[in-house]
């Protein structure tokens, strides 16, 4: 008698367990998923937790968090609270967390003072150049745990003392690179273009000056600033470049953000590693249709970009990490962070979706 009872009850828990693993399969999100102001999300999962790290301009911090899809109760550690009076004491911006061998590296944009430059350094400038000063920086753990870690500077990234903002690791069979975005010339101010150098390690550029090769100039009206600008270059800009490769082909794409990022018109764009040699810009190939990830008015999703990219928590499903606006009159300070599921197409190069709020379909296997 004990048994069959024991025996119902157990039947009974199965269908509980089974009526909330169906409701769960259908859970839904909406964006934005951080309730502040927020740029340049850089996203990451390890073990069984995302990890978060964007653009707070003052310090370096880290979001913990199980789910992708809500941050609002994450945990958060300071990573990094620069000293003041040093080159890297002011806007720190688009911050990575990056794993290699049994450490982890932030690799981070920083600048003097708010880079304000003197009048002697700014008469050379084509523009006025505020940005003159930013260069880029590392970070790294005291061990292999990403949270428990401490992080210390280790070192500066040689951009040949010329601006460079957004840098980030391209990882590739023939060695490992810094993509950032750089000018062709130290007091150019504009356009912002993309670059790459060598590494011999997460913290040292190995190539000489005449070996940085620039691997996309914002030539296309969609990159420039308004759209289409046709009499200088300034506001045209390539910069927030990622590596995002296709887990089925192994083909290698740098997704870049296009335009300006203060405003509706700034979207992704996307370059393809068509040859063997990343130094080479003949082996890369530009999209040059157009944008790949762009403003949807009608969802009133503005100044869609800066994004990052991860897998769902049971790894079938591509993930990008953006950051966007609802009011694009409102500037920097209209942005927000948010996410979205993407696919592939046939040619093997992501089919991002339309930017929007949802509600969304979770990631699969989010608990
Ligand atoms: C990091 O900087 C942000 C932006 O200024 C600030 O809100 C936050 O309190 C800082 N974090 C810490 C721990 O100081
Ligand atoms: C937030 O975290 C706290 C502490 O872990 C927990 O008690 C609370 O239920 C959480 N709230 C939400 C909305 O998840
Ligand atoms: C700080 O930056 C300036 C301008 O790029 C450079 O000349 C100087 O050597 C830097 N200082 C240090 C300590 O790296
Ligand atoms: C830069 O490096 C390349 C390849 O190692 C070398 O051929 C070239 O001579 C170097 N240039 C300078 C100016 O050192
Ligand atoms: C499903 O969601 C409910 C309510 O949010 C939660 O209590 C339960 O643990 C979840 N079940 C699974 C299998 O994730």
């Amino acid at each position: 008698m004990a048994a069959f009872k024991l025996l119902f009850l157990f039947a009974y828990l199965l269908i509980l367990a089974r009526g909330q693993a169906s409701s769960n399969a259908t859970a839904t999100y909406t964006n934005p998923i951080l309730n502040k102001v927020g740029a340049d999300p850089w996203v990451i999962r390890h073990g069984d937790y995302y990890y978060m790290t964007y653009t707070t301009n003052d310090n370096i911090t880290l979001l913990q968090s199980p789910t992708l899809t809500d941050w609002n109760n994450a945990s958060v550690k300071l990573v990094f609270n620069p000293p003041l009076g040093q080159n890297y004491s002011t806007d720190l911006w688009a911050p990575e967390l990056h794993h290699f061998g049994d450490k982890w590296y932030f690799i981070f944009t920083a600048d003097p003072n708010g880079d304000s430059p003197p009048p002697e350094v700014d008469m050379y400038c084509e523009f006025n150049c505020p940005a003159v000063h930013h260069r880029m920086y590392v970070l790294e753990s005291s061990g292999n745990d990403p949270w428990g870690s401490t992080y210390e500077l280790k070192a500066q990234l040689n951009t040949y003392d010329q601006f460079a903002i957004d840098g980030t690791y391209f990882q590739h069979s023939s060695g490992l690179y810094h993509i950032y975005s750089c000018w062709y010339r130290q007091y150019d101010g504009w356009p912002a273009n993309l670059c790459i150098t060598k590494m011999s390690d997460p913290w040292t550029v190995s190539s000489n000056f005449s070996e940085r090769a620039i691997i996309s100039v914002p030539d296309n009206a969609w990159e420039k600033t308004p759209y289409g600008r046709p009499f200088n270059a300034r506001y045209n800009s390539n910069e927030g470049p990622e590596q995002l490769t296709n887990p089925t082909t192994g083909q290698n794409f740098v997704i870049y953000s296009a335009a300006r990022s203060d405003n509706r018109n700034y979207c992704l764009g996307q370059l393809e590693l068509k040859g063997d040699d990343p130094l080479n810009p003949q082996d890369w190939r530009k999209n040059n249709e157009g944008c790949v990830f762009y403003q949807n008015a009608l969802a009133q999703a503005y100044g869609v970009g800066h994004a990052s990219f991860t897998k769902s928590p049971d790894g079938t499903q591509d993930w990008i990490v953006y950051h966007g606006m609802l009011d694009p009159t409102d500037g920097w300070a209209a942005r927000t962070i948010r996410t979205q599921k993407f696919a592939w197409n046939a040619d093997g190069s992501p089919k991002f979706p339309r930017p929007g709020y949802g509600p969304y379909e979770v990631p699969s296997g989010q608990m």
